[in-house]
């Protein structure tokens, strides 16, 4: 099956027809896959509700559209190559065929512990093939899995666990990560003291850590997979029943679960994966993403794997034990399309070019970018360097809620323009808005980016929470899906994501939502308020700047930071600690109680000459000490 665009002229044909006739072009994609039973109507939809569906009581599983259908003439093709953290340690590559074996054995297992259709199962696993193989078995009999990122903290993990109510969690002994080894289950066990649904743990023997194993509840992955059979009817699954639920921050204190379902992000994530990525059958595909955000679910499992393709997953991180190590994998592997973030471009640029010279990268024929705005210092860089000018860059633009990438140039297709996210793909009708929410038509428009028609992939409830769901995406313009960004539209058409509008800093490509980060300081019991901001960070984009009210008797100013910074880790997670802390006596907040950010922006950015007009304010006297303890931030 091929529905890979090869040319602009191509391009255009096929975003006419997308947007003429939605429902024949999906239809078109959708058929070529295997569906137990055809759909009856292919989309119905309102954006006021809103209620989504796509393929409309077609029948499937999409593992059988992984699995099975790859198996007659890819049988023995490598599905998954996975490179160990060390680079000493062998690589393991699985086929198609034991990836289907190892996912039915599994998911035979899990059946075993009573998990079945509909159950919700926690993964918090490293970056193994057993994670891949998680998913995959949870599709297979028709559980819905959730994944949670396994640098989240035990307090983040039981918020998922009880906020999805899930009867089992999958995880590790323990992760390797460069030079550290982090002992997971231990993080599992102690998450567990506050969760009562979860019946099953079965952990997976990585890192050799010592671990305790509860009598009744926890299970070793390679006990649980003995005598299994290599064999498991794949659930059938209306198109419309839940594939995965993916928590992600917005702008309120509680991360919001996204769900996926099964038959539209099917379609729409191999759909993307070819055109995108420009795929051909033999290439070897490496996305540096971790399973735990959606790119990894998207684009490193089930896009590729919908293709047929060879997908690679890293075990370890791009500096250790040497900022060499992406390169020397790219040799080793003879990877033809790359696909990494802005963060790891700009913190491997700061390495300069000595670690990139001793490798081979010829094999390479297209890069990527995801998660942030690329800047263009780091896309000159990677285009320059990795791809050695000749390779084209795309810059994808999507969101965890969109399952899928949706402003992208098409590899080769569309030409590319330095941190221009560029065109949308077929099926894709973004618009740009004013604050009111008229549509600014024709190019050279700056303003909010919104989408105003359903795409297959798209979330379709957040879990638990209809109207939550509502209120952020649906609510703002009516009859428009808003995503929280902004974007401008050039004179060439091309449109540029400018980052955030909401309260969601972008660290490192990570969405933090700014509530939650407050929400985990005020925890500190001498915090009396505080409110967090984003500042530019020559790494990681965005980083994290905390102002705290606090009560200073018996501490020091040093301490209390260090004790905020570590609170905000244990409570979230190290990818929450904010960068910077800074107490002050006061925050600036409006006549009605509102803290006002863009004076605290400023601050942060180190603008505090540029602040406009504080007249407003309920108190201005207190921006000048805020200005005047600037600098004692750590
Ligand atoms: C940002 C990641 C500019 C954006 C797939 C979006 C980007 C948020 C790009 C979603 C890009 C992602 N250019 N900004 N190419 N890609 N973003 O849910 O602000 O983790 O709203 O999904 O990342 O982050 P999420």
């Amino acid at each position: 099956m091929s529905h890979k665009i090869q040319t602009l002229s191509g391009y255009i044909h096929e975003y006419q027809k997308s947007v003429l006739q939605p429902e024949v072009f999906w239809g078109r994609v959708a058929e070529s896959f295997h569906w137990e039973k055809r759909w009856d109507k292919t989309l119905e939809w309102n954006f006021e509700e809103p209620d989504i569906k796509w393929f409309v009581n077609g029948k499937l599983n999409i593992t059988e559209n992984i699995l099975d259908r790859h198996l007659f003439i890819m049988g023995d093709k490598p599905a998954i190559i996975w490179e160990p953290n060390e680079p000493g340690d062998e690589a393991v590559t699985l086929t198609y065929r034991e990836l289907y074996e190892k996912t039915n054995e599994f998911a035979n297992a899990m059946k075993a512990k009573g998990v079945g259709k509909g159950d919700r199962v926690i993964i918090y696993m490293p970056m193994v093939p057993e994670a891949a193989i998680a998913m995959l078995a949870c599709a297979r009999i028709g559980a819905v899995h959730s994944i949670v990122f396994a640098g989240f903290s035990s307090s983040s993990l039981a918020d998922r666990v009880n906020d999805c109510e899930a009867k089992m969690i999958l995880t590790s002994d323990g992760n390797f990560r460069g030079a550290k080894k982090i002992p997971v289950k231990a993080v599992v066990d102690e998450a567990l003291e506050s969760c009562t649904t979860v019946e099953s743990v079965i952990v997976f023997q990585r890192t050799g850590t010592e671990v305790t194993m509860k009598e009744g509840r926890d299970y070793w992955w390679h006990d649980v997979i003995k005598g299994q059979s290599k064999e498991c009817k794949a659930e059938i699954m209306d198109s419309e029943d839940m594939l995965f639920i993916l928590y992600t921050s917005g702008s309120t204190g509680k991360p919001k679960g996204v769900v996926h379902t099964v038959g539209g992000y099917m379609v729409y994530t191999y759909y993307s994966f070819v055109n995108v990525f420009q795929y051909s059958i033999g290439d070897v595909y490496w996305c540096t993403a971790d399973v735990g955000w959606i790119t990894g679910h998207s684009y490193i499992v089930y896009g590729p794997l919908l293709a047929g393709a060879t997908t690679l997953m890293f075990e370890g991180v791009p500096t250790y034990p040497d900022a060499g190590r992406f390169w020397q994998i790219v040799e080793k592997h003879k990877v033809n399309q790359f696909y990494t973030a802005p963060t790891a471009i700009r913190a491997l640029q700061a390495y300069g070019l000595e670690p990139i010279e001793p490798y081979d990268l010829s094999s390479l024929k297209v890069i990527g970018s995801v998660g942030e705005p690329i800047n263009e210092e780091a896309w000159h860089w990677y285009h320059d360097h990795i791809g050695k000018g000749n390779c084209p860059l795309v810059d994808t633009w999507w969101q965890t809620e969109t399952g899928g990438i949706m402003v992208s140039a098409l590899a080769g297709v569309i030409p590319n323009k330095p941190a221009h996210a560029s065109l949308p793909l077929p099926g894709i009708q973004p618009i740009i808005v004013d604050a009111e929410g008229n549509e600014l038509k024709g190019n050279n428009v700056e303003g909010n980016l919104c989408i105003k028609f359903p795409w297959p992939s798209m979330l379709r409830t957040t879990y638990g929470d209809h109207e939550r769901c509502r209120q952020t995406y649906f609510s703002t313009y009516k009859g428009l899906y808003f995503t929280g960004d902004g974007a401008k539209r050039d004179h060439d058409g091309y449109l540029r994501i400018l980052g955030r509008v909401d309260d969601v800093i972008n660290v490192s490509g990570h969405r933090m939502g700014t509530a939650e980060v407050e929400n985990a300081i005020n925890e500190h019991p001498k915090v009396i308020e505080s409110a967090v901001v984003g500042y530019p960070h020559d790494v990681k984009g965005q980083g994290i700047y905390a102002f705290a009210i606090c009560d200073m008797e018996g501490r020091s100013e040093e301490n209390l930071i260090a004790e905020i910074k570590k609170t905000v880790a244990n409570i979230i997670g190290p990818i929450a600690r904010p960068d910077k802390v800074q107490i002050v006596p006061g925050l600036p907040k409006t006549r009605s109680g509102k803290i006002m950010r863009r004076i605290l922006r400023k601050v942060a950015a180190g603008e505090a000459d540029q602040l406009g007009d504080t007249s407003t304010l309920l108190n201005p006297e207190v921006v000048e000490s805020i200005i005047e303890s600037a600098k004692n931030a750590k």
